[in-house]
């Protein structure tokens, strides 16, 4: 087969499939390397649709046979599926194929992990199974029978009838391929039940390898949890008897909302307090959340083609960032998710990867599933709620329910929901989802006879593609204070739609100090030119608890980037501001755990870059030593005093409270291991009673270059048990001093533990290496060699993953020019890789550029 060169797909090209499917029966005969999938499809013409050839796409299938209204037939086979003469009218298809199951490595379509089966079809793994119009646009209704000889045989919709070795499953809700799953394996359940709010009653699973059993229960809360929320904020009830979860070990993503039947990452689902931390828990619940919620932004309301991904993951994400902050804290909830959204969107939208929310090409969908598709997707949510107000919200959402229910829909289509709920025209608004990039909006002030005169100007720099940028709309979140720290103007949001935009203020005593961006309100960069004095002043008086933290952060960065630039000394009054905030009991101690957290390496290296400098990964890790170890110092005093008094007693749990205490002498711990060498952090890890504890004492012992013994017994502790080895390997790459961050992860690639096969594994190895920029980015070059090995050893069998983890390059081009010829190198040397797969060869194109 000759290596066809790989075709860019344009949402300009869409057209809609000329037939109708209306009915789909599937029946599955497993064996590992010889499943034979037998489908029956009902396909009717659509009138009116565009002309086109029957085409039915297939990839890896070996056909058995195919007949039309029961005759055999011969299509035409091509790589990418089959093309053959159809009847003007309805009829009825029918294709035999044998597939793989247990040698598919690349975890897309039918696979098989640890024994078990299991599927994966979003986006297009459909077509791997059997012959199909695999777009989400082909809606229809799926029924399944499984043959096998496992103890459980799972697929979607409800169970219909089953006997020894075989299972009927019917899914009346009709639904795109990329929705279809099946497991089979020797699972066990972990059963629970619902109401609904209308009285259904709906039965729960959480299916496990025996030996997990005991780490279903937090899952399980969390499910039902986000039923109950669904129906209480947006009126959303669930819409089947039966709803399975599925713990799979082999799994490229975090976990995939298949109708009635979501399959998860272990790492996702699985909890325990032994073996879990606080932010396992969390981020467990989160998923679950934002899995279920998927039955109605995903499922129920579809994608017409993928290009609209945002339009079910933005719209998820932001559900489900709104349920973790009903949970838990909404102020921690949205300083962890800017936080992120800066650390991996922002890096995005700066680097050769930047795309829109809404792409308009493609090669490889898999490659967009990104940040900037789900996180930013998110923010645009929030702003347009911000925009329109809380109630004209969630009345447009009700219109978009009721009227799209059952649709392959639109970003289109959701903007006129809330065009028609609200009367407001979106044409401006629209811009965020077709321009790439990070608006930069800068800011100037005046103060005259009583009047407070803010001006914004925005800028977005070019991305590839989109040189010229429109000026868009912005929410932007004011408060004013005035001097003595009162607030004199509650939060207002202007709403700035020019390149250039003045608001005044009137009938102020005293020029007040803006509070600006409050709760972070857009996702653009800030630029204003402040005082410390005034960021200090804002970190202890700010009513707006992300923007007190944000001074905080203003702070730290301004005196690390004058360490890194100018040699200064760590900056005593942010040290003194620090403090004060640290010692004051009456703050959120999560909130205090945040305060104490610095900007990242990354985050550094970009703003000087930004400034014009060229970032030293060395020096950059360099300060950021410099200034904790002065920061343990400065607050040597407190520490022993905030160690000891959030230390949780009584039984764990993973609540907000107790992991906020946590989390707060865990980072007093941190610095306190800079004055005893470990001492402490050894007490810890000694005593410890829980996962949290533990990973923290450990990290601490490992920063602390005193982590031999803790490494060897927590290995000998734990390796029965693969998430926490998944743990082991990261950590010690993660804390390893840069110089030998290359060799660990080298030497850790050889442990018997270490796996290809394993996306986790291989991530909690080769990605936490990207985790340490100065290991990764060393000057030898070691660190990109290491990763470049692997991702070429890992492409033939699992392009998805390998793909995914180019983008640890995609800031070369802010370093110096031997960097830049080191990572050059391994680049082309990747690009060189006889049949390298489309997807990586599409990543590794983008960033060479
Ligand atoms: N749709 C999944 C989610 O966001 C993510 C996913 C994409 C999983 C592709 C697997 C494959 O919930
Ligand atoms: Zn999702």
């Amino acid at each position: 087969m000759k290596d066809a060169a790989p075709q860019t797909i344009y949402l300009s090209d869409y057209t809609p499939f000329g037939w109708t499917v209306e009915s789909v029966h599937l029946t599955f005969r497993l064996a590992p390397t010889a499943t034979r999938v037998i489908s029956k499809i009902r396909f009717t013409p659509t009138p009116n649709a565009p002309k086109q050839a029957f085409f039915l796409h297939g990839e890896a299938l070996t056909p058995i046979r195919c007949t039309i209204d029961g005759q055999q037939i011969t299509p035409t086979f091509t790589d990418t599926g089959l093309t053959c003469d159809v009847p003007d009218t309805a009829f009825d298809w029918e294709a035999e194929v044998e597939i793989s199951p247990a040698t598919n490595t690349a975890l897309e379509g039918l696979y098989m992990s640890n024994g078990m089966y299991c599927t994966q079809c979003e986006a297009e793994g459909f077509r791997k199974i059997t012959f199909y119009p695999d777009r989400p646009d082909v809606m229809a209704t799926f029924t399944v029978r499984i043959e096998g000889a496992e103890p459980v045989l799972l697929s979607n919709g409800n169970p219909i009838a089953q006997g020894d070795g075989w299972a009927e499953w019917h899914d009346p809700w009709p639904k795109p391929a990329y929705l279809f799953a099946l497991v089979a394996g020797d699972l066990i359940n972990h059963p629970d039940r619902f109401t609904t709010q209308s009285g259904r009653d709906v039965e729960l699973n959480i299916w496990v390898r025996p030996g997990d059993q005991d780490k279903c229960a937090f899952g399980m809360e969390a499910l039902k949890k986000s039923m109950k929320w669904d129906e209480d904020v947006y009126g959303r009830e669930y819409d089947l008897d039966i709803f399975n979860i599925v713990a799979v070990d082999d799994f490229n993503m975090g976990a995939m909302e298949n109708k009635g039947l979501n399959v998860f990452n272990s790492s996702c689902v699985l909890a325990s307090p032994d073996t879990s931390t606080d932010l396992n828990f969390e981020r467990i619940e989160a998923i679950i959340a934002h899995e279920y919620f998927h039955n109605w932004t995903g499922n129920r309301i579809t994608c017409r083609d993928w290009f609209q991904l945002c339009l079910k993951e933005g719209l998820t994400v932001y559900r489900d960032s709104q349920f973790t902050a009903d949970m838990r804290s909404e102020p921690v909830k949205r300083i962890s998710d800017v936080i992120q959204l800066r650390a991996r969107q922002f890096r995005e939208d700066n680097g050769p990867l930047a795309h829109p929310v809404r792409p308009e090409s493609f090669v490889e969908i898999n490659n967009f599933y990104t940040a900037t598709v789900y996180e930013k997707g998110a923010e645009l949510i929030g702003m347009l709620k911000t925009l329109v107000g809380d109630d004209a919200y969630y009345k447009a959402l009700d219109l978009y329910f009721t009227r799209h229910d059952g649709d392959a829909a639109t970003i289109e289509d959701w903007l006129k929901v809330f065009e028609d709920a609200t009367g407001r025209d979106l044409t401006q608004f629209k811009r965020w989802y077709s321009q790439a990039g990070t608006p930069r909006l800068s800011v100037s002030e005046a103060f005259t006879d009583g009047t407070y005169t803010v001006t914004f100007r925005q800028d977005t720099p070019p991305t590839p593609g989109q040189d010229v940028k429109d000026p868009r709309v912005i929410p932007i979140a004011v408060g004013l204070l005035n001097p003595n720290g009162d607030e004199v103007l509650p939060t207002t949001i202007l709403e700035m739609t020019e390149v250039e935009q003045s608001f005044t203020f009137e009938g102020l005593a005293t020029r007040p100090v803006p509070s600006i961006l409050r709760g972070f309100s857009a996702p653009v960069i800030l630029h204003r030119d402040s005082t410390n004095e005034e960021r200090a002043f804002l970190l202890a008086h700010d009513t707006d608890p992300f923007n007190k933290w944000e001074a905080g952060r203003a702070l730290a960065r301004d005196g690390l980037i004058r360490m890194i630039r100018n040699g200064d000394a760590p900056d005593t009054s942010y040290l003194d501001s620090l403090t004060a905030v640290v010692r004051d009991d009456t703050l959120d101690p999560a909130f205090r755990a945040l305060a104490l957290g610095l900007p990242s390496q990354d985050d550094l290296a970009q703003t000087l870059f930004d400034m014009g400098n060229t970032p030293d990964p060395q020096a950059i890790w360099q300060a950021l030593e410099t200034l904790k170890q002065a920061t343990a110092q400065h607050m040597q005093d407190l520490l022993p005093r905030i160690y000891a008094q959030y230390q949780v007693d009584g039984e764990y749990a993973p609540d907000a409270a107790q992991s906020g205490a946590r989390a707060l002498a865990n980072a007093a711990l941190g610095l306190l291991t800079r004055l005893d060498g470990g001492a402490q952090a050894q007490k810890q890890y000694d005593a410890a009673d829980n996962m949290t504890q533990q990973l923290a004492a450990f990290a601490c012992l490992l920063s602390a270059g005193n982590g031999d013994a803790a490494t060897a017994d927590f290995y000998d502790q734990w390796k029965h048990d693969r998430l926490v080895i998944d743990k082991w390997f990261t950590m010690q790459i993660v804390q390893a001093d840069p110089d030998q961050a290359a060799a660990i992860t080298r030497t850790l690639t050889a442990h018997p533990d270490f796996s290809m096969k394993n996306p986790n594994r291989f991530r909690a190895t080769l990605g936490a290496l990207a985790m340490n920029p100065a290991g990764f980015h060393h000057a030898s070059g070691a660190g990109y060699a290491v990763l470049a090995d692997w991702l070429i050893q890992l492409d033939p069998l699992n392009p998805q993953t390998t793909a995914r983890m180019c983008s640890s390059f995609e800031t070369w081009k802010r370093y110096d020019p031997d960097r830049q010829a080191l990572i050059a190198t391994q680049l082309d040397r990747i690009l060189a890789q006889p049949g390298l797969s489309r997807d990586t060869r599409e990543m590794v194109d983008r960033i060479r550029k």
